[in-house]
């Protein structure tokens, strides 16, 4: 089976999503973001602070190009990946399924309000910063993606689309 690619914007539910996918179909999971950590035994901000996000890019693409790698396994992008065309050009070059998880930018702003992770956020004017991102991102995430699913929705909802949508289940 070849893998399944989430993304889409922070907050979107890549990793939920892409975990209680995984259990459905009986595949493996991987989160970009959690390998690079592994890899570099650093945390996602502690990489954006200390080597700065041209690094961490530089670490993404070295991750997406391991993981395509993998079989039979859903891989949860962080909300920039499938940004770098390279990034997007290898999943595709592998086979890849990727699908575009679409939450409407209020939910995600009400969903990100809190969050205090995510390097991008962590400034005074939060949502007009997510709004702009979102604005910025949202038609590579389309060009990126084979599917789009609408997925402001509960997990097991966008888990059974996606099932529908790819005819598995
Ligand atoms: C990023 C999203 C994050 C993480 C990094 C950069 C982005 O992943 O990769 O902070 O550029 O949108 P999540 O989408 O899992 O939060």
């Amino acid at each position: 089976m070849n893998n399944i690619v989430l993304c889409g914007f922070m907050g979107c539910g890549k990793t939920s999503i892409g975990k209680k996918l995984a259990r459905k179909l009986n595949m493996e999971f991987c989160d970009i973001d959690r390998y690079i950590e592994k890899q570099e035994k650093m945390k996602v901000q502690e990489i954006f602070a200390k080597r700065g996000e041209p690094a961490f890019r530089a670490l993404e693409t070295g991750a997406v190009r391991a993981v395509a790698k993998k079989r039979n396994t859903v891989v949860a992008c962080g909300g920039g990946t499938v940004l770098n065309k390279a990034n997007s050009d290898i999943f595709r070059q592998c086979g890849d399924t990727v699908l575009f998880l679409d939450v409407p930018l209020a939910a995600l702003q009400e969903r990100l309000k809190n969050d205090k992770k995510r390097p991008l956020l962590q400034v005074p004017d939060r949502q007009e910063v997510i709004r702009n991102l979102y604005n910025e991102r949202i038609s590579s995430y389309k060009k990126a993606s084979d599917m789009i699913v609408p997925a402001g929705a509960p997990t097991v909802t966008v888990v059974n689309r996606i099932c529908e949508k790819l005819k598995l289940k």
